[in-house]
């Protein structure tokens, strides 16, 4: 079967591993010092690309924490989302009355998170605050207010450190763009 990543490669470090670590631990200490009269906080993985960041920034985190995990996907090509959004796996907890930190690999339009932010007000939570650790501002079309943003960065697609292409790359430990 024709695999679309074949025809890409990494094209060169974004970021590294080490800076990456910094940047993570800079927004866990922001964490700790905003939730620490409003524990437990709920983190909410977006999957999968958030897995890594999630795990490494939840090690960090030293309010009482819980976990729970969403999936989304947005209509549209591989490498561009439409804003039509649906849930593929829903919360399994009642967030109402709840302090939500939605925890994101990247915000591109925009779209997906604006819908989300909007669908866990809608079912009560007490605050919804979003943490991406990459944003792409120069693309995003519609003002998402991200409360914890780690890198913001150029339009161009990167992978690593959860992130992929065509299902490739999640595992690498720095974040790099590609090249055809
Ligand atoms: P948005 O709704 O356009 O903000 O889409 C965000 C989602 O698109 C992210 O959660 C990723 O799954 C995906 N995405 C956007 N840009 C990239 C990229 O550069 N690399 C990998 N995935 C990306």
């Amino acid at each position: 079967m024709a695999d679309p990543s074949d025809d890409y490669e990494i094209a060169g470090e974004l970021y590294s591993a080490e800076e990456i670590r910094l940047k993570v631990e800079e927004l866990a200490k922001r964490i700790n010092e905003d939730y620490a009269d409003r524990a437990p906080l709920l983190l909410i993985g977006i999957l999968k690309g958030a897995f890594i960041f999630l795990a490494d920034l939840a090690r960090l985190i030293e309010v009482p924490v819980q976990f729970d995990f969403m999936a989304l996907s947005s209509y549209g090509s591989a490498t561009k989302t439409s804003g039509v959004v649906r849930i593929r796996k829903d919360l399994d907890v009642e967030i109402s009355g709840r302090h939500v930190l939605i925890v994101e690999d990247i915000i591109d339009t925009g779209l997906t998170l604006s819908y989300l932010q909007r669908n866990l007000f809608a079912r009560g939570a007490a605050s919804v605050e979003i943490c991406a650790l990459l944003n792409k501002r120069a693309a995003n079309k519609v003002d998402v207010p991200i409360k914890y943003e780690g890198f913001s960065i150029p339009d161009d697609f990167v992978v690593g450190y959860g992130l992929d292409y065509a299902e490739r790359y999640r595992n690498l430990p720095y974040i790099a763009t590609l090249k055809k």
